[in-house]
């Protein structure tokens, strides 16, 4: 989604945000600009495309100066044209406002200011803000006060940024459900939406929380609220590596994520597991026994890939801490009038921590009673700020815009949580014990599958030509089975489609014919027999089976076309491994059809507009 970097210092501006923007070109966009505050005038660059499309349009000759912002935008409202690309300009051309979100009122404003006099370049949403600043800016106000001004008028969601000519040492930025932070450098400060994009400056930010305003300048930083009281907020130090945001020698930052997992799930792991008790330790929770054992059902909510590991979560939590789950997508629970209560635990699981209708789902959870936690990647971020408690899944940083090693560990925090609720409820020590072992031996698993990547690589030949594919699982591996189908079509653009492996008899098997791939989740497990039986319809109906199954197994080696065998674990923790081929899968048909892995069209990587 859009991205937002500002800079003010000493040193030249514009080459530093537009290097700082590169960082967050993983988030998804489709145009790209720059505004700096260059001796007493305000000088703007923008484009439809990429970065890399501004920077020849500049060609080397970049504005000088030591102030600026630069934006990648998302579009929502008007085309990724050159004039709705950000920043945007008041009237004077002497404000520049980069915004991510939406003004959900922008028709009226909009109406009421060309009723005022205030001409209009662009189609967006976000030019109310350069023309509402321009309206409250008189000679006696500082920026703040009209930006301040301006934002008591506007409903939605945004993070701003705000360049003046008039003050031209200084940014202000202000949030309400777009995130932003402030980076703090030694006599130069910075603003952005994402730490990855300040990294390479400075690891000491300051989280900006709704309804504050940040004011920079080479002098100094602070944070006010709207009436512009002064708050004092904590310096958070981000502790990943610069190279964790880099490729680090693989083409793709999918195909690096992919491989990273035995290393995330260790780290998603470490110091959570007590062999001798059979039990997690979770310090995040912020949740005592006593008060774990008042709730009497559990909501999870999430959306894209976190739903389909929170349906893992709903599967693990009744199996073996036997307590009624259910699972919502985020954007429906928002809407209706769920029923939660203080006996709820409603968890929310993402990997931003950013995404706004889980972030939505949560609050309005938090709003009926219910106690939240968060199951969450970027540490943090809203999500991990806003809940009661939570478990962060230590997957560090996901580029890829397509989700990876967050599922994988995702699924790994929910068997801790599991193996945890389970210990206080219904498992025995020695059920407990055998949890641990599992998930001990999860990384080098999960390392023995990636071994055998240039096997799933020659699949890539059953795929040619093909426009549909079908992935089909049950119990615990149903759901993998949607995560398979959305990471092939989110990257390939190829229409494929996830389903419970019996349930394909009342529709998709209309589809089945010689040319369909059907990939089969099917690991040795409580409902591996089912299963096989689904195999033989399909093949009945001749069609291709590719196979995710257990190492030895030779009844389904005897039914498909293709086989990828998986280590041994128990049913719940299957998925963490029987993902893994179909993730290499969806990232080899990719990129034989040349398409773009990181960056597929039209996705963002979060998710900050509803
Ligand atoms: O950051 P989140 O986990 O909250 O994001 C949720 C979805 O937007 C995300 O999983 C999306 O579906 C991915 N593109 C899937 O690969």
């Amino acid at each position: 989604m859009c991205g937002i970097v500002g800079y003010v210092g000493r040193r030249e501006a514009a080459a530093l945000v537009l290097e700082a923007l590169k960082r967050l070109e993983y988030r998804g966009y489709d145009s790209a600009g720059l505004a700096v505050n260059s001796g007493g005038r305000l000088l703007v660059e923008k484009t439809a495309g990429k970065i890399s499309a501004l920077e020849t349009r500049l060609d080397g000759r970049l504005p000088k100066g030591h102030v600026a912002l630069a934006h990648t935008r998302w579009a929502t409202h008007g085309v990724p044209n050159e004039i709705n690309a950000h920043p945007h300009t008041d009237c004077g051309g002497t404000i520049a406002v980069v915004h991510n979100g939406i003004i959900e009122n922008w028709a009226p404003l909009r109406a009421a200011l060309v009723k005022r006099g205030h001409k209009f370049r662009s189609e967006t949403d976000t030019e109310v803000l350069a023309h509402l600043i321009e309206e409250a800016y008189g000679p006696a106000v500082p920026l703040e006060t009209a930006v301040a001004w301006a934002l008591k008028r506007v409903e939605g969601t945004y993070g701003i940024s705000v360049l003046s000519t008039r003050e031209p040492e200084k940014i202000v930025a202000a949030r309400h459900g777009s995130p932003l932070l402030v980076g703090l450098g030694d006599g130069e400060y910075f603003i952005a939406s994402d730490a990855s994009a300040v990294l390479q400056h400075t690891r000491s930010v300051v989280y900006l929380d709704d309804d504050e305003i940040a004011v920079l300048s080479p002098d100094g930083y602070r944070v006010t609220d709207l009436e512009t009281g002064r708050i004092e907020k904590p310096v958070s130090r981000v502790d990943w590596d610069l190279s964790s945001v880099e490729k680090g020698g693989f083409r793709h930052f999918m195909l690096k994520e992919i491989m990273e997992q035995p290393e995330s799930i260790r780290n998603a792991l470490r110091g959570r597991l007590l062999e001798d008790e059979g039990n997690a330790k979770l310090g995040g929770l912020n949740l005592t026994d006593e008060e774990l054992l008042s709730f009497n059902r559990v909501v999870l909510t999430a959306c894209g890939t976190s739903w389909h590991s929170a349906l893992i979560g709903e599967y693990m939590l009744e199996e073996l801490a036997r307590i009624p789950t259910e699972v919502e997508y985020a954007s429906e629970f928002r809407y209706r009038n769920p029923i939660v209560d203080e006996h709820t635990l409603v968890i929310g699981i993402s990997q931003s921590g950013e995404t706004a209708d889980t972030l939505s789902a949560l609050r309005e959870a938090k709003r009926r009673g219910a106690r939240t936690i968060g199951i969450v990647n970027v540490v943090g971020s809203t999500i991990a700020r806003e809940v009661d408690g939570g478990i962060y899944i230590h997957a560090g940083p996901e580029i890829g815009v397509a989700s990876t090693k967050a599922f994988s560990c995702q699924v790994v925090a929910l068997g801790l949580l599991t193996l945890h609720l389970g210990r206080l409820r219904s498992l025995s020590v020695l059920q407990g014990r055998e949890v641990v072992r599992a998930l001990n031996r999860l990384p080098e698993q999960a390392l023995d599958v990636l071994a055998r990547a240039s096997e799933v690589e020659k699949l890539v030949s059953v795929f040619e030509g093909t426009s549909n594919a079908l992935y089909l699982g049950r119990g615990y591996n149903f759901p993998v089975a949607l995560e398979g189908a959305l990471k092939l079509k989110e990257i390939s653009y190829i229409h494929a489609e996830g389903y419970p492996a019996a349930e394909m008899k009342h529709g998709p098997i209309a589809l089945i014919d010689d040319s369909m791939p059907v990939v089969f989740i099917a690991p040795r497990d409580a409902v591996y027999q089912k299963i096989v039986s689904n195999i033989q319809e399909v093949k009945a109906r001749r069609g291709r089976v590719i196979a995710v199954v257990t190492e030895g197994d030779d009844q389904i080696a005897g039914l498909a076309d293709h086989l990828i065998t998986i280590p041994e674990t128990i049913d719940p923790f299957t998925p963490v491994l029987s993902v893994i081929p179909l993730q290499l899968l969806a990232y080899y048909i990719a990129v034989h059809r040349g398409k773009n892995v990181d960056q597929p069209r039209n996705l963002a990587k979060s998710v900050t507009v509803e």
